[in-house]
C-alpha cells in the first residue's frame, strides 16, 4: 500500500474530527415574549439551510417545544435525570428533522435543578453521536439557575425583547446578572411583535441605554425585528411553525432572515473555563484546525 504523505493524514483525521456545533440560548428575563416561537422557527429555518438542527427545551418544568410542535414525546428529561433513560433516548424528530430533546410539563423538581445535575445534562450532550451544527436551548422565563447555567453552556445568547416596559426591565435584569455574575459580555437581541423595524430598533435602543449607562463592557448586537403577524397566532393554534403553516407570512420571512444572519457568525471557539455543550467537538475541531497549519 502506498504510503499516505503527512498532508493526505493531516487532511484524513481533519475529515474525521466532529464539527463544532453552535449553541443558542434563547432568552428573555420575562415570559409570553415569544422565546418557544423565535426558537422552533430559527431551527427551522436553519434545517432549511441544510443545517443538521437540534432543540433543547430548556423550560425543564414547563414543557412547551414538544406542544408547539404538536409532538407527544413518551419520555423527556425527567427520565434522564432519574436514570431512567438515557439523553439519546428522549430524542424525538420533529418537523424537517429537527431533533427535539423534550422537557417535562408539571415536575416542579425539573425547575430547580442542582449545578450537579446540571452540569450532567450538558455533559450528556458531549456523548451523543448524532450530527448536529446547530442546537438552540429554549430557556425559562426568569433568572433561575436553570437559565444562567444553560446560558453560560451555549456559546452565543439571544435576547427577545417585545413592546412592554417589563420586557426591557426583565431583559436588562437577566443581561446585568449574565454579564457581572457570570462573564458573559455579548448578547444578540431580537425585538418580537413589533409594528415595523423603526419600533424594533426604538425598543432595543431602550436596552442599549440602560446597558450602556449600567453596564460597562455589554455589547449588544441587534439582530432584527419579527413582526406582530397573525398568522404566527394562528400557526400556533395548528401546533405548526409558521414558517411551515404560513411561509409566505411577514413573520415567517423575518424568521428566515434572522436564522440567515446567525448563520454567518463566526464559528464558536472554546472560551475560558466553563462547562459548555459538545465543548469536546470545538476542542477537537479547533485541533483539527490548528493541525491544517501545521
Ligand atoms: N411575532 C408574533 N406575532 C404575534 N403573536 C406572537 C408573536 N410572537 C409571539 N406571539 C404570541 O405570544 C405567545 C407567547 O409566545 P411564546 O413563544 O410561547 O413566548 P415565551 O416562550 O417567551 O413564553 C404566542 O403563543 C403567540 O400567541
Ligand atoms: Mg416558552
Amino acid at each position: 500500500m502506498a504510503e499516505m504523505t503527512a498532508d493526505q493524514a493531516a487532511g484524513l483525521r481533519r475529515m474525521s474530527a466532529p464539527r463544532p456545533v453552535r449553541v443558542i440560548a434563547v432568552a428573555s428575563g420575562k415570559g409570553g415574549v415569544g422565546k418557544t416561537n423565535v426558537t422552533v422557527n430559527l431551527a427551522t429555518a436553519f434545517s432549511r439551510l441544510g443545517r443538521k438542527t437540534m432543540i433543547l427545551d430548556a423550560d425543564l418544568g414547563l414543557a412547551n417545544v414538544d406542544l408547539m410542535l404538536g409532538l407527544q414525546p413518551q419520555y423527556n428529561l425527567s427520565h434522564v435525570i432519574s436514570g431512567e433513560r438515557t439523553l439519546e433516548e428522549v430524542i424525538v424528530e420533529g418537523p424537517g428533522g429537527i431533533q427535539i430533546v423534550p422537557a417535562a410539563s408539571g415536575i416542579q423538581g425539573m425547575a430547580e435543578l442542582s449545578s450537579a445535575e446540571h452540569a450532567g445534562l450538558i455533559r450528556a450532550f458531549s456523548e451523543l453521536n448524532t450530527d448536529v451544527d446547530v442546537m438552540l436551548v429554549d430557556s425559562a422565563a426568569g433568572i433561575s439557575d436553570n437559565v444562567v447555567s444553560f446560558s453560560k453552556a451555549a456559546q452565543e445568547v439571544l435576547v427577545v425583547v417585545c413592546d412592554e416596559p417589563a420586557s426591557i426591565t426583565d431583559a436588562y435584569a437577566l443581561i446585568k446578572v449574565l454579564s457581572r455574575d457570570h462573564g458573559i459580555r455579548k448578547f444578540h437581541v431580537i425585538a418580537n411583535m413589533a409594528r415595523d423595524e423603526r419600533q424594533g430598533r426604538e425598543l432595543v435602543a431602550k436596552l442599549l441605554r440602560a446597558t450602556d449607562q449600567f453596564l460597562e463592557d455589554v455589547i449588544l448586537d441587534y439582530m432584527g425585528h419579527v413582526p406582530f403577524d397573525e398568522y404566527l397566532r394562528k400557526a400556533v393554534q395548528k401546533q405548526k411553525v409558521v414558517l411551515e403553516a404560513y411561509p409566505s407570512s411577514k413573520a415567517a420571512k423575518a424568521f428566515k432572515d434572522l436564522a440567515a444572519k446567525a448563520d454567518k457568525w463566526p464559528m464558536p471557539r472554546v472560551a475560558g473555563g466553563y462547562l459548555e455543550f459538545f465543548v469536546e467537538r470545538l476542542v477537537e475541531a479547533q485541533a483539527g484546525e490548528q493541525e491544517a497549519w501545521i
